[in-house]
């Protein structure tokens, strides 16, 4: 348990995912019936990012420079509608936490944006098993109406708390994948997700590492005959670039309707600004079409 997201915050693949974590939600919300939000690897509800440069034990290049770093200074009207709401948020929260410069210092986590887009019929389950992450999201969220922090086992969590109540839930799975076998604990989740609540959404943020390993995934996924599933990718650099994380992506288990058509449009404006080598694209595809 040595992952500390703190290194990550704000970097291309958190932009992507929050981007499109956004869109669900404002997705779900069409209805007017509230839903359970579970997300499964919580995190600590919001970042220091100058931490990231100057933890007390290690002391690496920071990564938000080129994720949010790239579209902070960005004006609403040059970013897609979808992007600029997420942007807004981002900045809400840097300078609620005291930012007084120009550049962004403090990102928010996934909770912390699904709280502030919650409507009061929504419920937030927040699930981490670090502690001190824990008790960092306790105290940034804990003891609000409708949101539960929990110090547990993400992969339980989808086990314990579904099938909802409100019979509507958006699952967000963002493990830290140090594990070997992370790929095939999240497949044995969404097994047990999908047995319990065939109609949930399920969201799985994954690192384009490796392709042969993603396709293994999607592969152990088709297995479990799932409803519509679809694959968001994000690549900001070509096959031949020497980083290790060329790209990352999120699988969405019953996609809102339209969300393809969403999603697209929005990965290939992210491809081009957040780029760091050539051959980076946006891309979208059914890995269990709709029928
Ligand atoms: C990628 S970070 C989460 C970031 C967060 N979802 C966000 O977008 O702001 C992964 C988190 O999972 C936590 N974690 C690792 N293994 C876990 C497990 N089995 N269950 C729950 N949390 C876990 C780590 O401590 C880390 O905080």
């Amino acid at each position: 348990m040595n992952y500390r997201h703190h290194f990550h915050a704000g970097n291309f693949a958190d932009v992507m995912k929050h981007v499109l974590l956004c869109r669900l939600i404002r997705a779900l919300q069409k209805k007017e019936k509230g839903f359970l939000y579970l997300d499964t690897h919580a995190g600590r509800g919001g970042y220091d990012m100058e931490v990231a440069a100057t933890g007390d034990t290690h002391t690496r290049r920071p990564e938000w420079p080129e994720g949010i770093g790239r579209l902070w200074a960005q004006s609403p009207e040059a970013v897609p509608a979808p992007l600029a709401e997420y942007l807004a948020l981002v900045r809400e929260f840097d300078r609620d936490a005291g930012n007084i410069t120009a550049a962004p210092r403090f990102y928010p986590g996934s909770p912390w944006l699904a709280r502030r887009l919650a409507r009061l019929g929504d419920r937030l389950a927040l699930c981490e098993r670090h502690p001190a992450e824990c008790a960092a999201l306790e105290g940034e969220l804990g003891g609000r109406a409708g949101v539960a922090v929990q110090e547990m086992d993400g992969y339980t969590a989808v086990r314990a708390l579904l099938p909802p109540p409100e019979r509507r839930a958006l699952v967000l799975i963002d493990p830290p994948f140090e594990a070997q076998d992370e790929f095939a604990q999240i497949a044995g989740a969404l097994r047990d997700g999908l047995q319990r609540f065939a109609s949930g959404v399920f969201a799985v943020w994954y690192p384009l590492t490796g392709r042969a390993r993603v396709d293994e995934f999607f592969a152990a996924v088709r297995a479990l005959r799932p409803p519509p599933t679809l694959a968001c990718e994000l690549t900001i650099a070509g096959e031949q670039a020497e980083m290790k994380m060329k790209g990352c992506g999120l699988l969405v288990i019953n996609p809102p309707w339209q969300f393809d058509a969403e999603a697209a449009p929005l990965l290939a404006f992210l491809a081009e600004a957040l780029a760091q080598a050539p051959g980076g694209t946006g891309r979208v595809d059914w890995v269990v079409r709709e029928t």
